[in-house]
């Protein structure tokens, strides 16, 4: 079977600071799937950090880089908990490799929360100059991209990732029942 499993994979999109990554562990671990984080399989392509592939080859290469990851994992034949970077969605190749995949969940939270998550944005290289003014021009550019690609959405403002996780999964055993 090639470590081959039913369904379809489960995707995690939205801005940095959204919460991909901690409810994406979350949903694995309760699925008993594995999860993957599509800026780690750059960092495994590239064998350097993120902030580094901008800060050496330039932001292009990181999209290209990205294409190649967000690819890999749609192809596995065993089916995954996916987290993807913030930009993923923006490339039209990469929104049709998930929507043939997975089901793809955007995980919302207005521009204040996202900027407390993220901190002082040192591993982000996009909020380097002033993270909140960055996250506001970035929302107002993709909102629209998340929520076409999504088949759900779910709002995270106020909540822990414990019962965002418990939507997702809801929402996700609704179309694999
Ligand atoms: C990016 C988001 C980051 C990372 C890179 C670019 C973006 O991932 O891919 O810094 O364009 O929004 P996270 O969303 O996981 O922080």
């Amino acid at each position: 079977m090639n470590g081959a499993t039913p369904g379809r994979h489960l995707v995690l999109v939205g801005l940095m600071g959204a919460g991909k990554t901690t409810v994406g562990r979350k949903c694995a671990s309760r699925l008993g799937r594995d999860f993957v984080d599509t800026d780690d399989v750059v960092t495994a392509l590239a064998g350097m950090p993120v902030s580094d592939i901008f800060a050496t080859a330039g932001e292009a290469h990181f999209r290209a880089l990205e294409r190649q990851a967000v690819a890999d994992v749609c192809a596995s034949p065993a089916r995954l908990v996916v987290a993807t970077g913030g930009g993923v969605v923006m490339d039209a190749e990469n929104r049709a490799h998930l929507r043939a995949s997975g089901f793809v969940v955007w995980l919302r939270a207005p521009v204040a929360v996202l900027a407390a998550r993220c901190g002082d944005g040192s591993t982000r290289p996009l909020l380097a100059n002033g993270g909140t003014a960055a996250l506001e021009r970035l929302l107002a550019l993709r909102a629209p991209v998340y929520e076409a690609v999504a088949d759900v959405t779910i709002d995270t403002d106020g909540r822990d990732a414990g019962s965002v996780a418990t939507d997702v999964l809801d929402a996700f055993k609704k179309v694999s029942a």
